[in-house]
């Protein structure tokens, strides 16, 4: 598959190009690392999401590849996230905090948590995106372990990775991760989406 084929079409040639540009992809670089600087931009990108009334109601582990919260994930990941996620330069664990801690302190309404977070999730990947720099998400790994080993509080609820680097050579790694990248990306039609005089009336736009 084309890196052109990979972009979102037809009917999002005139998105801005950071939104084109971004991909999961699934062969990292294993040699390549992040810059602190690069890191620090790409929680900034988050840290400036909105959300409601401005709770900010996420956090992040940033487990850059060799680090000991990267070993603690790697141990954890599901069978199919495990051959490439490792090689990402860094995976950004994301939490949501979905309750109040114990001072009383926490999301004004933690029904939109999830919303928030997916919110400045996206903005980091966008960011990567306009950074020439990779990432993928994934739900894959398992929850409990992650958090009981890296002692998260039981008011914040981990909830995804973010791998972020730069593309490898898909002929250095396992075919089948390989293979991974090129399934076609498809998207449900609009008219499946987006409706207009009620619910189930698709918009005429
Ligand atoms: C919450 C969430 C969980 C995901 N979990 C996984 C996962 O465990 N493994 C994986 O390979 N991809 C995972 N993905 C990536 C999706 O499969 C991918 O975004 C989707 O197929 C669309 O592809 P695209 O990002 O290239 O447009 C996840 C994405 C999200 C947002």
């Amino acid at each position: 598959m084309t890196e052109l084929q990979r972009a979102p079409q037809p009917g999002a040639e005139d998105l801005t190009d950071h939104l084109r540009d971004r991909w999961s992809v699934s062969v990292f670089d294993d040699s390549h690392e992040l810059t602190t600087d690069e890191v620090r931009r790409l929680l900034t990108a988050a840290q400036w999401a909105p959300s409601a009334g401005n709770s900010q109601p996420w956090s992040f582990l940033v487990a850059t590849r060799g680090s000991v919260a990267h070993d603690v994930l790697v141990k954890h990941l599901s069978r199919g996230n495990s051959g490439w996620v490792p090689r990402a330069s860094a995976v950004f664990i994301t939490l949501a905090q979905v309750a109040e801690d114990p001072e009383g302190n926490g999301p004004k309404w933690p029904t939109y948590s999830y919303y928030d977070l997916g919110q400045a999730a996206a903005h980091l990947t966008v960011q990567a995106a306009a950074m020439g720099l990779a990432s993928h998400q994934f739900a894959g790994f398992d929850h409990d372990a992650v958090a009981a080993d890296l002692d998260v509080p039981a008011w914040w609820q981990v909830m995804t990775g973010i791998a972020v680097g730069v593309r490898g050579n898909p002929a250095d790694v396992d075919p089948r991760d390989a293979e991974r990248e090129d399934r076609e990306r498809t998207r449900r039609p609009l008219s499946q989406i987006a409706f207009g005089e009620r619910w189930g009336v698709a918009w005429e736009g």
